[in-house]
């Protein structure tokens, strides 16, 4: 089945630094394409192009699928890890960022604040992509969408997100934040339930409300049974990101009653998925039966990091014909 990918077109050439940077065509569009390319149903062929990654925090899933996407995109990747460039000796960005647009035709950027990935994107003259920054995770936010989509319309449907809830229950960080915004962009309610503190952003709130408009609501509670209740996709994610393991003991107290266990996940709808972006601490902010239990696609929403970065990829690079 061919598909016009018409809203992507304008895509090329430019950065994601926020899940907000998309608009809902787009969104829905790079679904769409993610959906065709995992079927097998489109083929892109990035003709030697090159990804450079730094990575400034560990990874797994963000490292590898983009750098199996980029291969099966006949491109490729190269590894600009700090501690093996002059980056960790404090080359400045402005001369990094210009030098490495002069070498490789994007970057994966995984770093702390949102700020220095902006900075890295002023000075590039090619696409930045967030790799996850203190602020915000839009890669992972794809998948996510792209699972819930799959659960609930099927793998060929264009749209089928908007209506549905997607109810986010801990601290209200990177993760939370992408997916406040590309839920909004889809029409998807997004309901987060966290302890008093751990809000998410304002800024990102009031954004979020502003991109769903009427279509949906984006709504915070810190009662974690009212923010799954009827929810289609319940999600969690570690109480203390990358970052913030020295207030590891301080927020386990404080999180108690946020965890995602059996309780939690009866008062969803009957046909709710589970998702986390992993890692997981089983017993923390996840039970061991509900992560490993039969509502849960947290590996399938894994694998979808890799067709939506494949997708946003080929979008960024110009590889989307039509
Ligand atoms: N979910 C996610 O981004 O995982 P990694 O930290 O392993 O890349
Ligand atoms: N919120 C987590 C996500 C890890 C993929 C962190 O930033 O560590």
């Amino acid at each position: 089945m061919a598909f016009s990918f018409a809203a992507l077109n304008p895509l090329q050439g430019r950065d994601l630094l926020s899940s907000a940077d998309l608009s809902g065509d787009q969104t829905l569009e790079l679904l769409q394409l993610a959906a065709a390319l995992k079927r097998g149903e489109q083929r892109i062929d990035l003709g030697g192009k090159v990804l450079g990654l730094i990575f400034q925090k560990a990874s797994t899933r963000t490292r590898v699928s983009f750098s199996v996407a980029m291969a099966r995109l006949g491109g490729q990747t190269l590894d600009l890890n700090p501690a093996v460039t002059q980056v960790g000796r404090g080359e400045p960005i402005a001369d990094t960022s210009r030098v490495l647009s002069r070498y490789v035709d994007a970057l994966a950027i995984r770093t702390f604040a949102q700020s220095e990935l902006e900075e890295y994107a002023h000075w590039a003259s090619i696409p930045v992509i967030n790799a996850l920054t203190d602020l915000e995770h839009p890669c992972q936010a794809l998948a996510d969408f792209l699972t819930l989509q799959e659960a609930f319309s099927g793998s060929s449907a264009a749209a089928g997100l908007a209506g549905l809830t997607l109810a986010y229950v801990g601290d209200g960080n990177n993760v939370a934040h992408s997916l406040l915004l590309c839920g909004a962009l889809l029409g998807v309610n997004v309901r987060i339930g966290c302890p008093p503190g751990f809000e998410p952003s304002p800024q990102v709130l009031a954004r979020a409300r502003e991109l769903a408009g009427h279509r949906s609501s984006i709504e915070v509670s810190h009662d974690p049974v009212a923010a799954v209740r009827g929810a289609h996709g319940l999600y969690t994610d570690v109480w203390a990101s990358m970052g913030q393991e020295q207030e590891q003991r301080q927020r386990e107290a404080a999180f108690t009653g946020f965890c995602l266990d059996e309780n939690l996940l009866a008062e969803a709808d009957p046909r709710a998925i589970v998702l986390h972006c992993l890692p997981a601490h089983r017993g923390e902010e996840i039970s061991a039966g509900v992560i490993e239990g039969s509502a849960s696609r947290v590996f399938d929403q894994a694998e979808n990091r890799l067709h939506v970065q494949q997708a946003l990829l080929a979008a960024l690079l110009g590889g989307v014909a039509g």
